[in-house]
């Protein structure tokens, strides 16, 4: 007798795709940012980085201070700043240059995020470049390198820089919205984003690109001012203080959902994106 037709005989095999379809309900529920996380929060399991690998590390003593050159005890972490009291900065009223913003930040630990880096990842690439990139945070790679998206998910950006656009990662630049490691790879929190803010409107500023692209949902959202489903916003049109803004999808999701649409998604917005910083 023929079994019913949405019913499987394997409980087994009942049980994987049961597993399969929320685990798929609930990315797109992080997608569209009606949840931030496939992991409850709760749970005590391995952390993942950026490109989707479990990170073994020990957690970052949070007492731990930031090692310092001259050898002596880091200063307190100030009190993080909030979106309301963002540190005044001295290019307020004029184009800064890199150099200039770099030294500004210093040997920065306005956020507890200081505490656990190896280094400082300021941005990579062309001070003059009219094609500059966000994205969110550096990983483990970029926080032992110094260097932004060097990592699994920057290689796919690279050679989505060089062989699909076809230019050198060197012609364009590169930042995050936050300039160190979160612990274990977690997003950003909102004090940490608000005391880097004044260093990458810095950096845009310093840059003065022809367009900027976003990657993923957090520096979209952040620089457009508002909640994202990156989904649908990506390859639309945005503006950012008068520069277009390209929101794209985060080399990390495309490296967890490596699916030819996703793919061709970031290449047809990359490619825009290109285009528009020559006309
Ligand atoms: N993911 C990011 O958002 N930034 C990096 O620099 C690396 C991975």
């Amino acid at each position: 007798m023929a079994s019913a037709p949405d019913s499987d005989p394997d409980p087994r095999r009942e049980a994987h795709a049961l597993v399969a379809s929320a685990r798929a309900l609930l990315q797109e529920l992080v997608e569209e940012g009606v949840t931030d996380s496939l992991t409850p929060p709760t749970t005590a399991g391995p952390s993942r980085d950026a490109s989707g690998r479990v990170d073994t590390r020990p957690p970052t003593p949070r007492s731990a201070p930031p090692s310092r050159p001259d050898g002596g005890a880091a200063p307190a972490v100030s009190p993080t700043a909030s979106a309301m009291d963002r540190e005044a900065v001295p290019w307020a009223d004029r184009r800064p240059t890199l150099e200039e913003v770099r030294s500004h930040l210093g040997e920065c630990v306005r956020c507890d995020l200081a505490r656990g880096r190896h280094s400082i990842v300021f941005g990579d690439g062309n001070p003059d470049a009219d094609l500059m990139f966000v994205g969110e945070a550096p990983g483990e790679q970029e926080d032992l390198r110094g260097l932004p998206f060097v990592g699994r998910a920057g290689e796919l950006l690279t050679q989505m820089i060089e062989k699909g656009i076809g230019i050198p990662r060197s012609q364009v630049y590169i930042c995050n919205i936050v300039k160190c490691r979160p612990p274990r790879n977690r997003n950003p929190l909102p004090p940490e984003v608000s005391a880097c803010r004044p260093f990458l409107d810095g950096q845009i500023r310093a840059v003065a690109p022809r367009v900027i692209v976003t990657l993923g949902k957090p520096a979209a959202g952040l620089l457009l001012g508002r909640e994202v489903a990156i989904t649908r916003l990506r390859g639309t049109w945005q503006e950012y203080q008068g520069i277009p803004l390209m929101p794209t999808l985060h080399p990390a999701y495309v490296l967890r959902q490596y699916t030819p649409e996703n793919r061709r998604a970031v290449w047809q917005d990359l490619k825009a994106a290109w285009e528009r910083s020559r006309a």
